[in-house]
């Protein structure tokens, strides 16, 4: 399996929004919190989620492309890892009108849209800082449909459904994660 630090060069070759960087480490973070608490492998679930939107800027205009790209990009680095490539390409399933089938798959599709919530959450209060950040304030914005109106909600609560994790688990695990790199995510 390619190494983080291959994980993290490939990005950053592909990758030059700093945002978008960002947004990469943040569901990096989760996904390894994610993989933890499943007793799967953190460090591959860290690689699906650092690299899930890694192709974006290429694929933006182009969207049945989506992560697919990243893939090819993994498959020349050598990579074959089933897991580690489906798990990345499902990601784009979405434009094709499929599902994501395994834990993992799922777990970064509810992630995915939580960490915007969270971020947004982070930049309203008056320190902008995701340690003063509360798993009962992002409880607070999560019905208020307005409120980072881009992070969908009914994608994060299938948490439940498909993982078995209660929202305000979900919340918890994934807030936690992301305080833990906040000097990495300029939060
Ligand atoms: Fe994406
Ligand atoms: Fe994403």
């Amino acid at each position: 399996m390619i190494t983080r630090d291959q994980a993290w060069e490939l990005l950053i070759s592909k990758m030059q929004n700093q945002n978008l960087r960002r947004h990469c480490l943040s569901v990096e973070a989760v996904m390894r919190a994610l993989g933890q608490h499943f007793e799967a492998s953190a460090e591959k679930w860290g690689i699906v989620g650092l690299l899930h939107d890694g192709d974006y800027e290429f694929t933006k205009d182009d969207p049945g492309n989506h992560a697919k790209l990243m893939a090819n990009w993994i498959r020349e680095l050598g990579e074959t890892d089933p897991e580690l490539l489906e798990g990345i390409e499902s990601h784009g399933w979405f434009h094709q009108g499929k599902l994501p089938q395994t834990q993992m798959q799922w777990s970064l599709f509810c992630c995915d849209e939580l960490t915007g919530l969270i971020v947004a959450c982070a930049l309203v209060l008056p320190s902008k800082r995701l340690s003063d950040l509360s798993v009962q304030s992002v409880l607070k914005k999560f019905p208020q449909k307005s409120f980072a109106a881009g992070a969908k909600r009914e994608d994060i609560a299938m948490c439940e459904e498909k993982l078995g994790i209660k929202l305000i688990d979900f919340v918890q695990i994934s807030l936690s994660a992301m305080q833990s790199i906040a000097p990495n995510i300029g939060l």
